[in-house]
């Protein structure tokens, strides 16, 4: 079995998938597993950039954009992902290159190719856990939740793009989470994805 395993959590800006990585976390230290957490975009360089371009509302061109979320997600393999794999570490990460596949697909780049590409560079997901949730609902829980807005990104007609490339996308060890419910109904389902995943990987004992 390689080391290490990498579990990312997906969905649109407001599913919810920040909230369930939190409780996802603390489930697996009351089971003796203490997961590296952590997130794309990184707080580096090129995350702060992206951030920063999110927030100011002015956009890049599309091309840019990815090119921005590969490099971030270059520094994230290089200096926390593959480390922390290597050292038989559990990783949880929040966001990962199938937001690309899904954010900069919508913005009319090659989802298919986004994948491929990103498949042959960067570290393969053993469980994706996707939330799913209406553009329209996600919105209403970014607003409610009030902080600081990327209107590059959390924009209804935008987000029904990103939303139709996660319907449709097929991965290995993608996990689909109905995410319009409450936090404690889809955390019960989390906990039970989670027991499942890792009896089967032998990664616990009970
Ligand atoms: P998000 O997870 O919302 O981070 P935060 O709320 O901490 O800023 O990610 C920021 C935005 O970036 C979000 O709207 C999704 C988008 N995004 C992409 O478009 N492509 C990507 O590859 C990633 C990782 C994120």
């Amino acid at each position: 079995m390689k080391p290490g395993t990498l579990i990312v959590f997906e969905g649109l800006d407001g599913c919810g998938k920040s909230t369930q990585l939190g409780r996802a976390g603390t489930y697996l230290r009351e089971r003796g597993i203490d997961p590296v957490v952590t997130r794309e975009p990184t707080d580096g360089p090129w995350g702060r950039k992206i951030r920063e371009m999110a927030r100011s509302g002015d956009g890049v061109a599309p091309e840019s954009e990815l090119e921005w979320f590969f490099e971030d997600r270059r520094d994230h393999m290089r200096e926390v992902v593959r480390p922390a794999l290597r050292a038989g570490r559990l990783v949880l990460s929040d966001r990962s290159y199938i937001s690309t596949v899904a954010y900069q697909g919508a913005r009319g780049l090659d989802p298919g190719k986004i994948l491929q590409e990103s498949e042959a560079e960067f570290v393969r997901p053993d469980l994706v856990l996707l939330f799913e949730i209406s553009a329209r609902e996600g919105l209403a829980r970014v607003a409610a939740r009030g902080g600081e807005s990327e209107p590059v990104f959390e924009n209804l007609e935008f987000l029904e793009r990103v939303s139709a490339v996660f319907k449709v996308l097929k991965v290995d060890g993608l996990e689909r989470i109905d995410a319009s419910r409450s936090e404690d109904e889809i955390a019960a389902d989390v906990i039970l994805v989670l027991k499942r995943f890792l009896g089967s990987t032998g990664s616990e004992s009970s």
